[in-house]
């Protein structure tokens, strides 16, 4: 089965289908001109956007997420902001990093929301998965994206960026929202 996965990123589409390897379900990208404003306040109401745009625009159930990266002692910044928190993504990790300079409360989470919404707009299924962790005091690793080089999951001692993508999906954020969707979509007559 196809479903629309409501992106531009390749590489997040990619992750997706790793997640979903075996499934039975395969993620394909919203038709072009798919390009909508990620006006919401929230990490569920982003990913409506998203995945209503798409629907919108394909005629199919379509699926969207919104992510991010929250920070206990900075309120849980940058939090929806993350992808717009520093122009690039090394400005961004060196922000959060000073940030944090002089705190020793380096406990954080990385949230994904997922949403699953039909051709008329309407919710089908929400999903929300979490990963917990916390922030080094300098990036280690090359792997991943966005924040990964400073995060910490629990029970690990080595950054994001310094697993393998196997080992990142099965206690990632996405992996565990995405599993929880691929449960409902099996389950349920679309
Ligand atoms: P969005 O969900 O595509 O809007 O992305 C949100 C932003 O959160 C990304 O651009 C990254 O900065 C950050 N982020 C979300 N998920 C991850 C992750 O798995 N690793 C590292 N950073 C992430």
């Amino acid at each position: 089965m196809e479903i629309v996965f409501a992106t531009n990123n390749i590489n997040k589409l990619k992750e997706v289908n790793e997640i979903a390897e075996g499934s039975g379900i395969s993620f394909i990208l919203p038709p072009e001109g798919f390009n909508p404003e990620e006006t919401g306040s929230t990490f569920a109401e982003n990913s409506y956007i998203k995945a209503a745009a798409a629907a919108k625009l394909s005629g199919k159930v379509s699926l969207a997420d919104d992510s991010g990266l929250c920070v206990e002692a900075l309120n849980g910044a940058p939090g929806l902001y993350s992808a717009r928190y520093a122009e690039t993504r090394t400005l961004r990790i060196e922000r959060l990093l000073k940030e944090l300079s002089n705190i020793s409360n380096r406990n954080a989470q990385f949230i994904c929301c997922m949403t699953l919404v039909s051709p008329d707009g309407q919710v089908l299924n929400r999903t929300t998965g979490f990963c917990k962790g916390h922030i080094t005091n300098a990036p280690h690793g090359n792997n991943g994206f966005g924040y990964d080089p400073v995060f910490v999951p629990e029970n690990y001692n080595i950054t994001i960026a310094e697993m393998n993508e196997t080992d990142k999906n099965n206690i990632s954020h996405r992996g565990n929202a995405l599993r929880q969707m691929i449960n409902y979509i099996l389950n349920t007559n679309l």
